[in-house]
């Protein structure tokens, strides 16, 4: 492209930035308002939907891909198995963007106890486990969770986002105060939301900021409940866990930690941040995990005390009004967390592509921000129009990494976002960090 090609780039992006922070903030405003649709005339839900303000983010986004001439890299269709590699259109990617960490989602034993299961039970549990009942399988995969944490008992979920949701929804209303970490996943805080309880962040991994939020407030609520994640997944850093629990302690506050993406990274065995960090199975009151990540499945838990999980088979919506986890589901993570504790080597090699990684980016001058490379490393490109131009060029030198723009951060802080996994071969990360550089000159 020429220069007067790339002035009119530029200015094209700058205006649609202007277009696209007013767009989101309206969407943020009148997300909830009916949208006007044909006033006076015959009721058109068509444009009733066009009308409102989150589909004009949605046509925002689509139009300035096709003002940037760059293809959408959302929603790829992955022809096999996505793991170290995929294939996209008939070609063979490099893929930094999933989350089978130990490479469990492609792994034969894992699946042949998923078949096995489907053989045995079919392929649903049809309905809630309180009313159609359990299957074995169920309780085993959370009686290995309980295990591996420690606690009296777990309970699984259809869904990591709604397992979130439904706990922290179940467990707080009016009366109480939820504080979580400035970056906690979207459940957390939509779990925070439709507790009813007040909800406020503190920033992130800032422990002695939530010391000073809690030494003012703390005595204004019944229950207290601080939520933080064993791994950032925007930012790949891992909070000071002593710390919170040392506050947890002082405050007498209910402890939850998110393992979604520490599970099967953090610790020498993959089992999570409490072998990490070194803290007991119970100076952590809520342990919260995803099946979908190592556990190559999908779903949620919550490992906890006796009480926390009767509450929850009973009284969390979520649980009791939703399917049981599928038993080809169940069966797969289980063998899953049993090949991950049998064979931690596939830890050690995660950990070691993680820091081959970090090492090489920051060594070719990129900014990896907070990363501690595990299994997570930003590079921070600096404008959602760089992260879309570099995973774009990435993508056209057969690598897949997701660019990550405003609003999700801040635009200066826009990225591409890399998922390592122990799978990956050192060599495909030289290569990818040698092309990084290379696209990144242009
Ligand atoms: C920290 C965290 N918690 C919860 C979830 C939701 O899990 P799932 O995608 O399995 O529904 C995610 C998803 O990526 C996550 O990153």
């Amino acid at each position: 492209m020429g220069l007067q090609g790339q002035i009119r780039q530029q200015l094209a992006a700058a205006a649609l930035k202007r277009q696209l922070e007013r767009v989101s903030k309206e969407a943020g405003e009148g997300a909830r308002q009916p949208g006007r649709a044909g006033d006076g005339g015959e009721w058109n839900a068509r444009a009733g939907f066009e009308a409102m303000p989150l589909y004009q983010q949605v046509d925002l986004i689509r139009r300035a891909g096709d003002a940037l001439q760059l293809r959408s890299p959302f929603f790829r269709v992955h022809e096999g198995m996505a793991g170290a590699t995929t294939t996209i259109e008939g070609r063979e990617y490099i893929n930094y963007a999933n989350y089978n960490y130990l490479g469990m989602a492609s792994d034969p034993v894992v699946a042949a106890h998923a078949k096995a299961a489907i053989d045995r039970y079919g392929t649903s549990a049809s309905a809630s486990r309180m009313v159609a009942g359990e299957r074995p399988i169920q309780r085993e995969l959370e009686r290995a969770l309980a295990s591996l944490y420690g606690t009296d008992d777990c309970v699984a979920f259809v869904s990591g986002h709604a397992t979130n949701v439904t706990t922290i929804g179940a467990l707080f209303s009016q009366g109480d105060l939820i504080l979580h970490d400035a970056l906690a996943h979207n459940s957390i805080v939509q779990g925070a939301q439709s507790s009813g309880a007040k909800r406020l962040s503190f920033p992130h991994n800032d422990w002695a900021a939530l010391d000073e939020i809690l030494a003012r407030a703390r005595h204004e609520y019944r229950n207290v409940l601080v939520a933080i994640e064993g791994l950032y997944s925007m930012d790949g850093d891992v909070p000071d866990l002593a710390r919170f629990v040392e506050l947890r302690r002082r405050h007498r506050f209910f402890l939850m930690v998110d393992e979604a993406h520490s599970l099967g990274v953090l610790g020498a065995r993959g089992a999570g941040i409490r072998e990490h960090a070194g803290v007991n199975h119970d100076d952590v009151d809520i342990w919260m995990g995803t099946m979908s990540k190592t556990l190559a499945g999908c779903g949620g838990f919550i490992a906890g005390s006796q009480p926390l999980v009767d509450i929850l088979r009973h009284f969390a919506p979520g649980f009791l009004y939703s399917v049981g986890l599928a038993p080809a589901l169940a069966a797969g993570s289980l063998a899953a967390l049993q090949q991950m504790l049998a064979a931690p080597e596939r830890v050690a090699t995660l950990r070691a592509r993680g820091q081959q990684f970090l090492n090489a980016a920051r060594e070719a001058g990129f900014d990896t921000g907070t990363s501690a490379g595990y299994a997570v490393v930003p590079i921070i490109a600096g404008s959602s129009l760089k992260a879309a131009q570099w995973a774009n060029d990435l993508f056209e030198e057969g690598i897949n990494v997701q660019p990550i723009f405003y609003p999700a951060v801040e635009e200066r802080a826009a990225r591409l976002r890399f998922f390592i996994c122990s799978t990956h071969e050192p060599e495909q990360i030289d290569h990818t960090i040698d092309t990084l550089k290379r696209v990144a000159r242009r």
